[in-house]
């Protein structure tokens, strides 16, 4: 799937974001080694800070149905992914990850250049 097919998903998802606090809708699309597509939306809360993004929504999603890093290839957002995500999505070592800038072109990393030499827990 191309990144462009993939942010359609994500762009087709950001309809249903429940964002009425900031109306900053946000759409995710993982796109799992199997073909399967999950996608989520940002999830706003009356107190701010209990908020989900679209990424995390969308991994939780894959998650959900038994998914775990490196059952995943890709992903792509309506947006940057901002810091917290960063560190989503080095855990589930996305080989590509797309997202539209703001300026509306479409940027393309590896999960691990989007947060270089980010934390892990040492293995005991
Ligand atoms: N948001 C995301 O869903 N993903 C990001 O990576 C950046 C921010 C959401 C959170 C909040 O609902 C809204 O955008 C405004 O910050």
């Amino acid at each position: 799937m191309t990144a462009e097919e993939l942010l359609a998903q994500a762009d087709a998802v950001a309809a249903h974001a429940y964002a009425p606090y900031s109306s900053y809708h946000v759409g995710a699309a993982v796109l799992a080694r199997d073909g399967r597509v999950f996608a989520g939306v940002n999830v706003e809360n009356a107190a701010y800070p209990l908020g989900v993004c679209a990424e995390k929504a969308a991994i939780a999603k894959a998650a959900s149905e038994g998914l775990r890093p490196g059952d995943v290839e890709a992903i792509a957002i309506t947006a940057s992914p901002c810091g917290g995500c960063r560190q989503w999505l080095h855990e589930w070592r996305f080989e590509r990850v797309h997202f539209r800038r703001a300026d509306g072109t479409l940027a393309t990393f590896a999960a691990d250049e989007l947060l270089p030499e980010t934390w892990d827990l040492p293995e005991a």
